[in-house]
């Protein structure tokens, strides 16, 4: 091999070489840009911004969910205010119960007030007194009835008792009044006006 051609296979050896260096930096250089695989989307979310960005979010849940809940308990807890506040008193239409020369001193006459599912009882205890409840049990709905004998109203599912006179339980499991249906004489008769429930 003559000195020219010796330059020839030298100068073959440098581009080679510098080619392969060239590649190696533009490997570098890719590294160096993005230290995270490709497909991790989150390697532009700073470490503080993920830490708001978290809080922010719980802290909207939570206000979304604060405010399902009000909207959707809101017309039960204004009822039930509604209802503590006026005494449990409803503006239910009157209903004629019985005229009053049908019922006997001491006997109760059977009627529904104010939808005709709820059963209640009208107990006449002396010439001009007069009470009227809802019958169902308040321990687990059985319906009440009215015994002379024991001047009471009284459950047979559990020998529950209530007052006459009150509503209020005086025997047995029942722990809360009858509700109690009000009542207007007029006419030589007894009308039902409106629903008392138990007052705590
Ligand atoms: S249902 Fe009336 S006492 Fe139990």
């Amino acid at each position: 091999m003559d000195k020219d051609q010796d330059q020839e296979v030298q100068c073959a050896e440098c581009v080679k070489q510098k080619h392969i260096q060239n590649l190696q930096q533009k490997q570098q250089r890719k590294n160096d840009q993005i230290p995270f695989e490709e497909n991790n989307y989150t390697h532009n979310i700073r470490k503080g911004d993920e830490r708001l960005l978290d809080r922010r979010a719980f802290m909207k849940t939570m206000v979304g969910a604060a405010g399902v809940f009000a909207v959707s308990t809101l017309p039960w807890g204004a009822l039930a205010v509604k209802g503590l506040a006026g005494g449990g008193h409803q503006d239910d239409p009157p209903l004629r119960i019985t005229d009053i020369a049908d019922l006997p001193v001491g006997e109760a006459a059977k009627f529904a007030y104010p939808g005709k599912h709820d059963s209640a009882l009208l107990i006449r205890l002396s010439e001009n007194e007069y009470k009227a409840y809802q019958n169902a049990c308040t321990h687990l709905k059985c319906p009440v009835f009215w015994s002379k004998e024991k001047d009471e109203l009284v459950c047979p599912c559990h020998h529950g008792a209530f007052d006459a006179r009150t509503g209020k339980p005086t025997a047995g499991p029942p722990q809360r009044p009858l509700p109690e249906v009000l009542l207007r004489q007029e006419g030589g008769a007894v009308y039902a006006t409106g629903v008392k429930h138990y007052e705590t």
